[in-house]
């Protein structure tokens, strides 16, 4: 269902690479609510994934970007400004890869050139994004930047390993940079937290399937899905989030606030 809640709004929206990627189902919903948008990527994942198809389906253009690339980044705002036709009003920033998770390397065991490969993707990409942004002027006033992050940044989850310090340092860099942009031009920068997610980067993380059970039995409302994550990126950048800024909103089906729930006890009960 449609409110036209982004109605003449332009976006760009990283990290759609196939039907299952968070950002896929936000730029679907984000057509939906009548947004005009650019879609990017970076040039490899471009080359592996499906985004000609969500191209056609939401009459966008596709900018090929590394996002570790202000170079890239550079191209991509300013074509993006050519094709919508003016400043933006809304970004995603729904990238994340670790090359130590790739190669399986454990906690106690990372590679150090691997570790600073998943922070500049996974966390510095961001700040590159709005430093871009900012140099350019090409952000509307009220306009709305998110990233996506994980709970991993607050508490241990063992086998998201490097992961896990480049989503607190992402979400350290959507407060700094919050206040920055909230100054210049009343953009206000978020992060969601979202539940475990069945994708490419989520199913990539070891051990996946139990953690996803164990979070949808702790959460009272149970996982939640790209699709309303989705929904939840739309009302931020919609008008009527206009104040927030700065935050890491847990979007989660209640699992952050839980200690251990029924289910979890009667699962556990079970097998002893
Ligand atoms: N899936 C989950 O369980 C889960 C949970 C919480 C948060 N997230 C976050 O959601 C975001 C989107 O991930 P997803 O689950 O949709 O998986 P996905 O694999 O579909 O998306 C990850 C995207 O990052 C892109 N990317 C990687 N390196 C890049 C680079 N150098 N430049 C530009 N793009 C690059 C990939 O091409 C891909 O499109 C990530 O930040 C991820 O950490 C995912």
């Amino acid at each position: 269902m449609s409110y036209n809640l982004l109605k003449g709004k332009k976006g760009i929206i990283f990290g759609a690479l196939d039907e299952k990627s968070i950002a896929w189902k936000v730029a679907m919903r984000a057509k939906e609510e009548g947004a005009e948008f650019v879609l990017t990527n970076a040039p490899l994942a471009m080359r592996m994934g499906e985004i000609n198809k969500l191209a056609e389906a939401c009459n966008a253009q596709v900018i090929p970007a590394d996002a570790t690339s202000v170079e890239d980044l550079e191209n991509l705002f300013t074509k993006a400004q050519e094709i919508l036709g003016g400043k933006i009003d809304f970004v995603l920033h729904s990238i994340g890869m670790s090359p130590n998770i790739r190669k399986g390397k454990s906690y106690g065991d990372l590679n150090y050139d691997w570790f600073l490969k998943t922070l500049d993707i996974s966390a510095l990409s961001f700040h590159k994004v709005m430093h871009v942004a900012e140099k350019q002027n090409a952000m509307n006033e009220w306009g709305s930047i998110v990233a996506l992050s994980y709970i991993a940044a607050q508490r241990v989850f063992p086998d998201y390993t490097d992961m896990s310090q480049a989503k607190a340092v992402l979400e350290s860099i959507a407060r700094n940079y919050g206040y920055r942009l909230g100054r210049l031009n009343k953009v206000r920068v978020n992060t969601i937290s979202q539940s475990p997610t069945k994708t490419t980067a989520g199913t990539g993380v070891g051990g996946f399937d139990a953690f996803y059970d164990y979070a949808d039995k702790m959460s009272p409302l149970g996982n939640a899905s790209a699709e309303s994550c989705a929904d939840y990126c739309i009302t931020l950048f919609s008008d009527l989030t206009r104040l927030v800024t700065m935050q890491n909103l847990m979007h989660d089906g209640g699992f952050s606030t839980m200690g251990i729930s029924e289910d979890v006890v009667e699962m556990i009960s079970k097998q002893s």
